[in-house]
């Protein structure tokens, strides 16, 4: 028995169906409003929107549960890779041995990016943002690899998915190089897609470069955090530019830009900025003060989250990673300090606890990988190279729904309504 909802809105009440899902909230099927009745809903922050179905990743924000395909992430950041995350966000299932296997070594097959467009990291000034590089040199692609842009055809949609997955540590390493003048670093297919990212940025041609397993498995847990995260802002902006027909590659150059605001991705880096501009843990109440303060546009970056209202459980297992990563670098980073008692300050005020305001995934992974070595410009060009597993998994489910078409929202009208032109010599 379909479950229904009854709308009068202008004329005789009528029926809409009530979807279930296999677990979370039901969605009211509306798709027949505007013809039924003439108006449209009004949802600008897509606050109450459900815009696709998808079978990838379950956020429930009050209980501080993250799934992927129905996996916990705190199961999979303690116990599987960020390449066995790629195969599941991307496959459906978690891999055997030998499919893991061969998911990587096909991955491992397109980890060098063609020699001319190696030539684009030359027209940038070196004081370039990595985030504007990667939007232009992810966005370039395209013009390598016509053989995986027909969207209609499903190995070509995988082989543009392997390709990027591939590819995002390369050029990312690639952009960071260039901003500090030194020379490439090809990749080295017998480390893993992690310990070459790390070798791609830190060696250098004068001397050794040994992966230190630590970082490694940290960096790796940092990328499954940020692998997926349903319909967030960049997500979404990634299946409504591929819901046009755009190839794969412009698509997630279309995901990059959007990423890169500090009220999304760009967070980690505003985070560890005003972390640094506190400085000293005396200094925190005035800031707390300022992220309260209504005529102050100050907020504490690395706080709040439009789904989770309770935590978010992945800042819960950064928190963790950042005792190991500082335990084996023998870091003391005064910042941490200031973050810990941030966050204890701020989850005891009564401003805070009222607007449910948490610290989110980006409030500790900026101290991890300044520790690591990053700077702070990296954070969310790394966020961008993790999330693009979740990213092409997306694009894929949105390609191969039967039920998807163009995106094409509408609008609440409040502009002039039609009047006569006036010449110019009449103004
Ligand atoms: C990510 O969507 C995703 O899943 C994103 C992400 C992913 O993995 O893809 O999880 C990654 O983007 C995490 C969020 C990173 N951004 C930040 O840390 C920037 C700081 N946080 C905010 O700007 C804000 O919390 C958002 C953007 C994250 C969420 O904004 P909402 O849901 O639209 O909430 P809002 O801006 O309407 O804020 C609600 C209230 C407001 O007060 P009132 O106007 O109701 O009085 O809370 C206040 C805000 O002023 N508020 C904050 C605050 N965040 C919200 N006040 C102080 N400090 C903050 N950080």
């Amino acid at each position: 028995m379909t479950k229904t909802a009854t709308l009068a809105l202008g004329g005789p009440a009528q029926d809409y169906a009530v979807l279930e899902g296999s677990i979370g909230p039901d969605v009211l099927d509306i798709r027949k409003l505007y013809a039924r009745t003439g108006a449209f809903t009004f949802d600008p922050g897509f606050t109450s929107t459900a815009a696709c179905e998808s079978g990838i990743t379950y956020i429930d924000g009050d209980q501080g549960v993250l799934l992927h395909r129905g996996y916990s992430i705190e199961d999979l950041a303690r116990d599987s890779s960020f390449m066995e995350v790629a195969y599941l966000l991307t496959e459906g299932e978690l891999p055997t041995h030998e499919e893991l296997a061969t998911f990587k070594y096909t991955i491992s097959r397109h980890t060098m990016v063609h020699e001319q467009l190696m030539q684009f990291f030359r027209g940038f000034r070196r004081d370039a943002h990595p985030m504007a590089i990667m939007c232009g040199v992810v966005g370039a692609l395209s013009a390598f690899y016509h053989d995986s842009t027909d969207i209609d055809d499903p190995k070509q949609r995988m082989i543009a998915s392997h390709r990027l997955i591939a590819k995002m540590p390369t050029i990312a390493a690639l952009a960071y190089k260039y901003s500090i003048g030194q020379p490439f670093i090809y990749p080295d297919n017998s480390l893993s897609y992690t310990g070459n990212f790390l070798r791609m940025t830190f060696a250098v041609p004068a001397e050794p470069y040994v992966v230190n397993p630590v970082v490694e498995r940290a960096l790796d847990r940092i990328f499954i955090l940020h692998a997926d995260h349903e319909q967030n802002a960049s997500t979404s902006t990634v299946r409504l530019a591929g819901s046009s027909g755009a190839n794969p590659f412009a698509c997630i150059a279309a995901g990059i830009a959007c990423l890169w605001g500090p009220a999304h991705g760009g967070a980690n880096e505003a985070a560890l900025n005003m972390l640094r501009e506190i400085g000293t843990p005396d200094k925190i109440p005035h800031y707390i003060a300022r992220a309260k303060d209504k005529d102050d546009s100050f907020r504490l970056m690395g706080f709040g989250h439009r789904v989770y209202k309770n935590y978010d459980p992945r800042a819960t297992v950064m928190q963790q990673t950042v005792r190991e990563v500082f335990k084996e670098m023998n870091v003391t980073d005064p910042i941490f300090d200031v973050a810990l008692q941030l966050e204890e300050m701020a989850l005891n005020d009564p401003y805070f606890i009222e607007k449910k305001l948490f610290p989110n995934v980006d409030f500790y992974s900026g101290i991890i990988l300044s520790a690591i070595g990053f700077p702070t410009s990296m954070f969310t060009a790394l966020f961008a190279l993790a999330r693009t597993v979740g990213w092409v998994a997306q694009w894929n489910e949105m390609i191969g729904d039967p039920e998807q078409k163009i995106g094409r929202p509408r609008q609440l009208y409040t502009g002039a309504p039609q009047r006569p032109f006036v010449p110019l010599d009449k103004r």
